[in-house]
This record gives C-alpha cells, structure tokens and sequence, in this order.
C-alpha cells in the first residue's frame, strides 16, 4: 500500500527517544545463532522489514526461530542454531527483499555449504554490487553463480566438494558487510584468512567474535580469522540504533529543542555522525552506561543552539556513512558551507543517495552542489515545504520527514511505508516528541 503522509512540527520537535533496536547487532546476532551449536536467545531484536528477511532466510535453512516475552514484555528470539556446516537445503530462492545486509553476509554463509541454495532480493538490492563479496568468495573456493558474472543476485551457490580455502584478501572499499561475510566464511576454511586494506568500517563482527571467543587476530591493519570446530549458542540484548535516533536528533537541530536519547548503541566505529554534528558547533553530551554483547550503550543529549558548516572528509565517512544524507540536511540549517567528500559509496546503497540528496533539494527550493563522491551546501537556506518521493529508500524518507521541523507546513512524503523496513514505529515517536502526522 502506498503512504503518503504529511509531517508538520509548529512547536518543534522534542523530548526522549528510544530508538528501535540496532539492525547491523540483530542481523549478526540472528546469523551468528543461526550458525551456533545449541540454543542462543536474542533480547530485544529489531523485528521488521530488513531483519524479517534475514529471519525468514535462515527459517528456511532449518534454523528454528521461536518468538517469546520477557518479563517487560520485550521480545526474546529463542534460536536452534544448525551448527557451522548444518544447514538444510532450501525448497525456494532465498528472499532478502531490500537487505544488503542479509545479502551479503548470507553470501558468507552460504558459500561452500555442502546444499545448494539461490539468494535473490527486491529490484534495488538486484542492482546493487556483489562481486565485492563473490570475488574473494571465489578466491575461497565457492562455486558461485550469478546474473552479470557475479555481478548482481540472483547468486547461485553450488553445493561443496570440500573445505573453502584460506585466502589474505585486501579490501578495496570499506564495506563492514564485506567483512562480515568474508570472517563468517573464514570460520569454515581449512587455514587462517587474513583482511587488509580497507577494515574501517563498523566493527560490530569484530566485537560479537571477541563476545563469542571465536579467534580473531588484529596485526597491525590486518585482521585474521581462523577456523573453529564450533560457534558456542550465546545469549546477547541488542542496543538501540544510533542511526535511527540520527533522525530526531537531526528533527531537533533544525528547530533548535533539546532531545534525550536513551538505550543507544555508542560503538565508537557508528559515532562519526555526532562527531560531525560537533564539528558543526552542536552541543551533544554522550553518557556510556553500559556494555551488551560487548557493544557499548548509553544515552545522548541533544541541546539547542546555532550550526556552522564543517568539512567532513573519506577519514569519517565510514563512522557516518548512513547519516551523510542527515548532514545535507543539516547543512542547510548551518551558517557557511558544509562539504562532504569520500562518500561515493553512498551510490551504492538501497537508491543512489548522493542524487537523492539532490532531488530532495532541488523539491524543496534548496541549494546543493553534487560531486562524484560528495556534496556541498552552503546555508543558512530557507526551505519550502514540499512534496518528496524518496523512490523506496528508507533513510532518505525519514531524512525528509526530520526536516519538516525547519520547515514551514512542514514536508509530505509519499511512499512512507519504505521506512519499515529499519524504524517501525517512526511516526509514533514523531508524534511522541511533539510533531504532527496526518
Ligand atoms: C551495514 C554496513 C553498511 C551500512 C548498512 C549496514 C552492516 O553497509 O551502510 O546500513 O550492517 O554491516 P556497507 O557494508 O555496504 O558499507
């Protein structure tokens, strides 16, 4: 069903937010139990559009999902993990809908398994690059097919003679879900895999092996992984997505209100984003309380107060590189010129959001001048209230919406529903902190 729905906050946004639950842990966490011997119980798992995907992939490789409530009335997965090499062959193509996320890291799992399997996904993740992942898969030893040599899903995974191979491989762009496949795979092959090159991004793998006690080595700008006969069942509680609280916390720097945000992950590799925001002069007090699944959390204050632009460079791209379209928008609200550079990666995502920054630009009567690999705007502008399409992309409907606050009549959004697939409950809390949805 298509939803176009109008944002309006007159009185600005304000208040506290909890964000829904970190889609990148509930993805590992779902993957990493999947793989586990025994039972593993996941607390407070992000449970929409994207991980369903990864949820209802691994259902049909026989791993048994059984949804139960704690005590809060928060929900607790129960997984029967299959073991490292137990998985059962699929009667259909593996769905990963709109996830790049269950795509690639699947791909990590799926390669040299002893069962065939075909993964495919929704027609943007069809055109989103996979040999990044299938090549050094290859160099492993997995037979892996698939439309434009590898290129794009459908991936046909064939069934395995033997053990994948050991492999060092440099990484050419800084792609965590790369990673994640590639050390999900190295815990399958008969030696040590050893990452180089580009290791920056988050690092949420790195942390759930070391919570896990799987060996992983850090030499230098290598990682290397080596294989294990087993991935013990564990229990983790999955923090809050700093990436979906960016919305409000962007909602609230446009109309100058203080905004609270508990319960948030503060992995230092996905806090790039408020230290962007502190570079454009925005007073944000960041309070650590505590560790989950070797994932630090905490809450984060958001106090009112004037913007200046700032440059944000391919050094910090990777610890915001889901927040780059927040920080246009910001940027438009900021005295002087905010420039973006290093962040052709942005092409890549769900839609190309570096042109989707443009458009939501040029519909709302803005200024905003687009590079190959970035963008800059010069504020303070004064926007208009308009009509967006953000063409199925999650994070540049709800990057529109957190604008209405700085705006006027405030901003329609057709096709909101696209923002299911990573903050369920996105119009709630907008109502909750104040603003007006109808
Ligand atoms: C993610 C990694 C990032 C990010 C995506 C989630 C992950 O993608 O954009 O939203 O969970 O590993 P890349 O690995 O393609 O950079």
């Amino acid at each position: 069903m298509l939803m176009t729905l109008v944002f309006q906050a007159p009185r600005g946004l304000t208040g506290r937010v909890v964000p829904p639950a970190d889609k990148s842990i509930t993805h590992r966490a779902l993957i990493f139990s999947g793989l586990a011997e025994g039972s593993s119980r996941v607390h407070n798992p992000l449970d929409t559009g994207d991980c369903i995907s990864t949820r209802r992939c691994l259902g049909a490789l026989g791993v048994v999902i059984t949804e139960t409530r704690g005590s809060g009335g928060e929900t607790i997965l129960e997984i029967e993990g299959r073991g490292l090499r137990g998985f059962q062959e699929p009667e259909n193509v593996l769905e990963a809908g709109n996830s790049g996320t269950t795509a690639r890291l699947l791909a990590g799992l799926l390669a040299g398994q002893k069962v065939l399997t075909v993964l495919n996904g929704d027609s943007s993740l069809r055109s989103r690059p996979m040999l990044r992942v299938v090549g050094p898969l290859r160099r492993m030893g997995a037979e892996i097919q698939g439309r434009n040599q590898g290129r794009n899903l459908p991936l046909v995974f064939a069934p395995a003679p033997g053990e994948l191979l050991p492999i060092d491989h440099q990484l050419e762009v800084s792609s965590a879900q790369v990673k994640s496949a590639l050390m999900i795979a190295a815990l399958r092959a008969r030696g040590k895999v050893r990452l180089g090159g580009a290791i920056d991004s988050r690092d949420h793998t790195e942390r759930l092996f070391d919570y896990l006690g799987l060996p992983l080595h850090r030499e230098g700008s290598w990682l290397t992984v080596e294989p294990v006969e087993a991935v013990p069942a564990f229990e983790l509680t999955v923090p809050g997505d700093i990436s979906s609280a960016a919305f409000f916390i962007t909602g609230a720097l446009v109309c100058g209100k203080e905004l609270l945000v508990e319960n948030c992950g503060l992995n230092p590799s996905r806090l790039g984003f408020l230290e962007a925001l502190k570079r454009m002069g925005a007073r944000i007090e960041v309070d650590e309380q505590n560790l989950s699944g070797g994932e630090p959390l905490g809450s984060i204050r958001v106090l009112p107060g004037p913007l200046h632009g700032a440059e944000v460079g391919p050094e910090s791209i990777p610890s915001c590189i889901d927040e780059v379209p927040l920080l246009a928008v910001l940027g438009a609200f900021a005295r002087g010129i905010t420039r973006i550079r290093g962040a052709g990666e942005l092409r890549h995502k769900e839609s190309d959001r570096l042109a989707a920054v443009a458009r939501l630009f040029s519909s709302l009567g803005g200024r905003i001048e687009l590079s190959e690999d970035g963008f800059a705007v010069e504020g303070p502008q004064s926007l208009k209230s308009a009509e967006i399409d953000p063409k199925g992309d999650h994070r540049i409907a709800m990057a529109a919406a957190c604008l209405s606050p700085g705006i006027r009549d405030g901003v329609t959004v057709h096709g909101f529903e696209a923002a299911e697939v990573s903050y369920p409950d996105f119009v709630g809390m907008f109502r909750a902190l104040g603003g007006v949805v109808a």
